[in-house]
């Protein structure tokens, strides 16, 4: 015990190394490929997150922080997976700091992502946030809110369909952050979920605020700000194919 506290003591939390920027935190980096492997870094944790491969004939996936620096988080991700239709895994970077809060009190929520994805073969899966909310705080999901930075041969979620079988929006052209999307609406069998994809294109470089599209909801879609934001994610959500997800720079705080 003596000697475990005075290591404990003696680990600087901002790496010392003379080469080493002096705000890069010292994280583990060593890769993760169990079902729910996780590992916390600052405020943040990666979960691996293979919650559907018990849908998939086969597969697997891989997951590692690169790099923290101040609040700026690196993690890459790969996965294959074939067989069934449904969601695989979600390897996601999940913010610990600041949920919890009713939507009332929350004023901003910045964030900055920067990612790229290389897809092998044919590839249905997608880029987003993924929010929650609840009625309490740690409760059970009322509402789950997506927005997908890119959509790689994949759909919302849509309580409305065409008859060509592809998801109806409950609005389309929303401005929101320099971008236009169109807002799905549906459950998926446990809580309610809305869905923003962009019009048009992919976003591998988001910068802005996430709130306005909590925003939106309270405004249009008979949210409340009672509700209580209880998980805050991003990541890549993979139905089938191979794919290498690489995101250089991540960040999310909640003011
Ligand atoms: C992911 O990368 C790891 C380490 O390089 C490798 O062992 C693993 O086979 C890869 N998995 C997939 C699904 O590509
Ligand atoms: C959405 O906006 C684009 C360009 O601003 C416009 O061309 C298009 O007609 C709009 N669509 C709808 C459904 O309003």
């Amino acid at each position: 015990m003596f000697s475990l506290s005075l290591l404990l003591l003696c680990v600087p939390l901002v790496s010392s190394t003379p080469h080493m920027h002096k705000h890069y935190v010292r994280v583990d980096t060593a890769p993760l490929s169990g079902q729910y492997d996780s590992v916390n870094v600052g405020q943040y944790s990666l979960l691996n997150n293979l919650w559907g491969e018990n849908g998939a004939a086969s597969g697997s996936q891989t997951s590692q922080i690169t790099s923290m620096k101040g609040s700026t988080i690196a993690w890459k991700t790969n996965w294959t997976w074939t067989g069934g239709n449904g969601v695989k895994s979600f390897a996601n970077i999940q913010l610990n700091t600041g949920i919890n809060q009713q939507l009332s009190t929350i004023s901003n929520m910045p964030s900055t992502w920067h990612w790229s994805q290389s897809n092998t073969g044919a590839v249905v899966a997608d880029v987003a946030y993924d929010l929650f909310t609840s009625d309490t705080p740690g409760g059970s999901n009322t509402n789950e809110i997506m927005i997908w930075l890119a959509n790689v041969n994949s759909g919302p979620i849509s309580a409305q369909y065409n008859a060509a079988g592809h998801a109806v929006p409950i609005s389309k052209n929303i401005s929101i952050e320099g971008h236009k999307w169109n807002l799905y609406s549906g459950s998926n069998g446990y809580n309610q979920v809305y869905s923003f994809l962009l019009t048009s294109g992919t976003v591998k470089s988001f910068q802005g605020d996430i709130y306005p599209f909590l925003s939106h909801l309270i405004d249009n879609e008979g949210m409340s700000t009672s509700q209580y934001l209880t998980t805050a994610q991003a990541g890549t959500e993979a139905t089938s194919g191979k794919a290498k997800f690489t995101t250089s720079a991540y960040s999310l705080t909640i003011n």
